[in-house]
């Protein structure tokens, strides 16, 4: 079998659309079998359209053309018990574990004098303790691996302020943060733990109604809207392009890249 991340496993979170899809896919044409997660439900305090179990079934049904084997799971990343039983589950089907990428996110902008303490906890629930759950059902697996790649998807609004969204801005220089911290613990183990930093990627969290939200915001403070320009002459990526960063970090070309951000982000956070 040829690829670059041939004979590899992978666990990703979030996987029935958007970018984790993209990953799943852009792995798996690479050699790597996946272990898919997802919540598959409405999610909490969002605006967009949820996931459906029918996008996850997508998502395996793509792999599977690739002739790759993939497991799936439907189930909340707050939870951690079920995490961990899917994963242990996943990982005896497949025989090994070698990359995580904890994508499942959440982001619900609001002005600061709009977000509500469920609107804060909702985001820190999912974005913070959900990638960490993810780190912790993945990581003993790695060890036991002698080694593999940690990918934990971040944001553009966790290398630089991105206005309007106080709590997803928190919970992303949190996720860059616990990279770094896991990163170093984790090092003696052969395994790399690393940050991905988009700009605004198309996907249904990008959709209309959050760009609703962020133009009403900007109508009452023109003066940041500024902060979402980037460097590069595009509105936004694909989620393909992120994906290629995640290939590259789940990959052995990456192999002495740890605790680092890497940022798929057209330079929005130079602007
Ligand atoms: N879209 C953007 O502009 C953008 C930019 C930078 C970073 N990001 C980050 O990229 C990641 C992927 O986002 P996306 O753009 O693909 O959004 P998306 O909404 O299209 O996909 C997110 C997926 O995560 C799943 N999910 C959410 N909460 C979950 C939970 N508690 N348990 C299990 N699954 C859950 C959803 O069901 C959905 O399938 C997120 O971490 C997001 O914060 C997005």
């Amino acid at each position: 079998m040829t690829g670059r991340v041939a004979g590899k496993v992978a666990l990703i979170t979030g996987a029935a659309r958007g970018q984790g899809r993209a990953h799943a896919v852009r792995l798996a044409q690479e050699g790597a079998d996946v272990i898919a997660v997802d919540v598959c439900a409405p999610l909490p305090s969002v605006a967009y359209d949820s996931a459906t179990p029918e996008d996850l079934e997508e998502t395996v049904r793509l792999v599977e053309k690739l002739d790759r084997r993939i497991v799936s799971a439907q189930l909340d990343v707050r939870d951690l018990d079920a995490l961990r039983t899917a994963v242990d589950g996943a990982v005896a089907d497949l025989g090994r574990l070698d990359i995580v990428v904890a994508n499942a996110g959440i982001c619900v902008p609001a002005p600061w004098d709009q977000v509500t303490p469920t609107i804060f906890d909702d985001t820190i629930s999912t974005n913070v303790t959900g990638v960490w759950n993810t780190v912790m059902a993945g990581a003993p697996h790695l060890v036991a691996a002698g080694g593999g790649s940690i990918i934990l998807i971040s944001s553009a609004a966790g290398l630089k302020v991105q206005p309007f969204m106080v709590p997803y801005t928190a919970s992303k220089f949190a996720v860059r943060g616990m990279a770094k911290a896991f990163a170093a613990e984790l090092a003696k183990h052969h395994i790399r733990v690393n940050s991905v930093h988009p700009t605004g990627v198309n996907t249904p969290m990008g959709s209309g109604d959050m760009q609703a939200v962020l133009g009403a915001a900007m109508a009452g403070d023109p003066r940041l809207g500024g902060m979402f320009t980037n460097l590069l002459p595009v509105q936004g990526t694909e989620p393909s392009d992120v994906a290629d960063t995640v290939l590259f970090l789940a990959s052995d070309e990456s192999t002495f890249i740890t605790a680092h951000e890497v940022a798929p982000d057209a330079g929005v956070t130079e602007f």
